[in-house]
């Protein structure tokens, strides 16, 4: 049966026509609710009483979870069960942040044994490169690492690297270091990384779960191309490392087996952030004991998921409310508005992390869905965001948003003569936006100030728009960096176990790359022998003419 035709969904439509009467202005008096609506754990306050919900909206998402069976769906990706069922895969990213003596068995053998023997290799070869004891082909150390990957082999990393970079002891931890990601196959991406690097002291890291991703592909044989020109042919064990869970595309590229970090397939791509994927370019950068603590904050975030009620569980709640949303009040948006400058790369990977999983139009059972799964996620950091589409949220659409803060700054500042802390003006607009979205301005309110008629509905703030505030208690430290990914993983995870799909694959992407495999062959074919654009629509062709210039 499909969660749509249960009672929970059914009391949920109606009681939406319900919600939809209410104003955040009025439910925002009720200290009652406030404090229902709010859950402090592992660090994290999250404030959720300015969605557009009562206690009773609350109580029936609860019920909608238990009617989805969410808590053994959690169970059963935890155990390992292939929940990717039309890849017959396991997803197990909790694993990779398993700590040593924990145990997770998979046709047979321990997985949390083998993520650790992984992390003792990368452990003991970013020592080694770090130390200055593995040196390039002319004996200089390599102090630059390029890491090539595209997608999941990318945007968690960077991600990471963003959050990490301007940490005080992270910082330390990478003085004369530098580490740049290559993934777009636009060749002015790879004049971008590759300016002001010096090939012999240059490392580069291929990441590619499949090792045949185009771009990656063709972006490795470039760097390398880039490498032997001034070091020679022999300089790539050196200076070409690999991290891949396909060993034998690895050494066809002629790369060595013993410079490839292995993961597995059930190690989804865009959750590989806390494989080798992303702990080979971090503990290079950072060293393995900063990687470690991001990886610590992610389990800890992983037990609370697997352990807490769904009802005092965060990443529980926020899917909830993301269903809630999006399928009851027909927002397809969501904005992550972290008021922390160095999560700026949050959105783009939280982008992927969502919308690859759950835009999906079947059910498990491969019925169409009879509601739209997944959510449009952009973001930026405020108070950048405010100066841009800010506007759009207070008096254009509803989206709703995620605000998230840190109690303390990364870089603490104060500036004489100031009211307040730099880090505190960046906190006070964190507290003042979700009000302004929910409580508004009234036209009555405006009129009050004396603003003339004809500018009063110019100036009038409808309010009644949703959002979440979570407020992280310290700075964004590698640690508390894990336990957002984790968050925000475990989030999309909810949301896909409510509406009953397969959050896990990405047949998706698959039309558009074999398209552009035709396109190529015909460039190729047109660029060398000069043959006509032929096999392919009227408006493609014409396209194809004018870029060829035939
Ligand atoms: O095209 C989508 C995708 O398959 C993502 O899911 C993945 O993260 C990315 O490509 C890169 O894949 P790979 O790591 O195999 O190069």
């Amino acid at each position: 049966m499909s969660i749509a035709e249960s009672a929970p969904w059914a009391s949920l439509s109606s009681h939406a026509w319900a919600v939809a009467k209410l104003h955040l202005r009025d439910l925002l008096q009720d200290e009652g609710r406030s404090r229902a609506m709010r859950v402090d754990a592992e660090g994290i306050a999250l404030d959720f009483s300015r969605q557009n919900a009562t206690e009773e909206t609350f109580a029936l998402l609860c019920s909608l979870a238990e009617e989805a069976e969410v808590p053994g769906k959690i169970r059963a990706m935890f155990r390992g069960d292939r929940i990717n069922t039309s890849e017959g895969r396991a997803v197990l990213h909790v694993a990779l942040r398993a700590p040593k003596g924990d145990s997770i068995t998979l046709d047979g053998s321990d997985v949390v044994v083998e993520v650790h023997e992984v992390l003792d290799k990368i452990r003991a070869f970013s020592e080694k490169v770090r130390s200055g004891a593995w040196t390039g082909a002319t004996g200089r150390p390599l102090t630059d690492v390029v890491s090539i990957g595209i997608g999941g082999s990318y945007l968690g990393p960077e991600f990471v690297h963003e959050a990490l970079r301007t940490d005080p002891d992270c910082a330390r931890a990478a003085e004369g270091r530098r580490l740049r990601f290559l993934a777009n196959v636009d060749p002015i991406d790879v004049a971008r990384n590759l300016e002001g690097l010096n090939p012999e002291t240059t490392l580069v890291v291929v990441v590619s779960k499949t090792f045949t991703t185009a771009e990656t592909m063709l972006n490795a044989r470039t760097v390398r191309q880039w490498l032997t020109a001034s070091l020679g042919e022999g300089s790539v064990p050196k200076h070409m490392v690999a991290v891949s869970t396909n060993l034998d595309g690895v050494e066809a590229f002629g790369i060595d087996r013993g410079n490839a970090f292995g993961f597995w397939d059930w190690v989804g791509g865009r959750y590989s952030v806390c494989s080798a994927v992303g702990v080979v370019p971090l503990a290079l950068q950072y060293g393995m004991g900063h990687v470690e603590q991001f990886l610590a904050g992610a389990h800890r975030i992983d037990r609370h998921f697997l352990d807490a009620p769904m009802g005092r569980n965060i990443p529980a709640i926020l899917g909830l409310f993301g269903v809630w949303n999006s399928t009851f009040l027909g927002r397809a948006d969501r904005a992550l508005l972290p008021y922390c400058q160095a999560l700026l790369k949050l959105a783009p990977h939280i982008q992927q992390v969502d919308m690859e999983s759950n835009g999906k139009r079947v059910g498990l059972d491969g019925e169409e869905l009879t509601y739209t799964s997944g959510e449009v996620d952009f973001g930026e950091p405020g108070t950048n965001g405010q100066h841009s589409f800010y506007q759009l949220l207070h008096q254009g659409r509803v989206v709703p948003a995620d605000f998230i803060g840190f109690t303390r700054s990364q870089r603490p500042m104060d500036v004489q003569g100031e009211a307040v802390s730099n880090h505190d003006e960046l906190m006070a607009n964190f507290f003042a936006q979700p009000d302004a979205l929910a409580v508004g301005k009234t036209a009555e309110e405006v009129a009050a100030e004396g603003v003339p008629p004809e500018l009063v509905p110019h100036k009038v703030f409808p309010g009644n728009r949703p959002s979440n505030v979570l407020l992280v208690d310290g700075r964004l430290t590698p640690e508390a960096c894990g336990r957002l990914l984790a968050v925000y993983e475990h989030r999309t995870a909810v949301q896909g176990f409510v509406w009953g799909i397969n959050s896990f694959d990405q047949w998706g992407v698959e039309l558009g790359k074999v398209l552009a495999k035709r396109v190529r062959e015909q460039l190729a074919r047109s660029r060398k022998g000069g043959a006509a654009v032929e096999g392919f629509n009227p408006s493609t062709t014409a396209m194809l003419r004018t870029y060829l210039g035939s």
